[in-house]
């Protein structure tokens, strides 16, 4: 994206990352990527769940919500996807640069988008969970019969059926919700947090 205004100048804080992160915890962006129907959103709030009652302060943003506000004006061609995961990559880092635990539950289907978030955030703050429950187990929860509707050709660039979705390669943590419990889901999740300091040890 190229940068449109001149005469623009960035400001600084007052207030260091230590202090920050001594008053309000660590920031983090942990984002949730799969398919449709792979359970994304409902692991990222039940993540959220936890870590709220935990006492830390998380946040879920979710494919559908957004694109009912902030992204009302974007469809699933690919590059409405990039502009999508780009303004959701910012809005992501802005919550982390509050020191927010943000749950990112997008498909996000290509890799080059997901890369470019974790790039722009500081080294170890972007933590990508592939939620790798497989197409046939989403195809058959279709829980708002989109994938029906796909196969009948009724909705194009559908992805899984007729647009593309680039697996991570080395993400943080793999969830196949298809064989992994919810409850089992979350503990994992928090693992992972643990073991990336992005949560104090037990
Ligand atoms: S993304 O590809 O741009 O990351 P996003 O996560 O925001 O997608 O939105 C996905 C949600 O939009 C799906 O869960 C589904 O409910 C809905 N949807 C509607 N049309 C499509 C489509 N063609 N492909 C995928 N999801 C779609």
């Amino acid at each position: 994206m190229t940068q449109k205004s001149e005469n623009i100048r960035w400001h600084g804080s007052n207030v260091t990352d230590e202090e920050r992160e001594q008053q309000l915890g660590v920031g983090a962006v942990v984002w949730f990527t799969g398919l449709s129907g792979s359970g994304k959103s409902t692991v990222a709030r039940a993540v959220e769940a936890f870590l709220v009652r935990e006492g830390h302060s998380a946040y879920v943003l979710d494919g559908d919500n957004l694109r009912f506000g902030l992204n009302q004006d974007l469809g699933f061609s690919a590059q409405d996807r990039q502009e999508n995961i780009r303004r959701v990559g910012e809005v992501a880092k802005l919550f982390a640069g509050a020191n927010v635990i943000l749950l990112a539950a997008f498909i996000s289907p290509y890799q080059a988008d997901r890369d470019r978030i974790r790039h722009s955030l500081p080294e170890g703050r972007f933590i990508e969970v592939h939620v790798s429950t497989s197409l046939e187990v989403c195809a058959q929860r279709d829980p708002k019969g989109l994938y029906d509707k796909a196969l009948r050709g009724e909705i194009n660039n559908f992805t899984g059926v007729s647009a593309p979705y680039e697996a991570p390669t080395s993400p943080e943590l793999r969830l196949d919700t298809g064989t992994v419990s919810l409850e089992e889901s979350v503990a994992k999740t928090v693992v992972t947090l643990r073991q990336c300091g992005i949560l104090p040890p037990v």
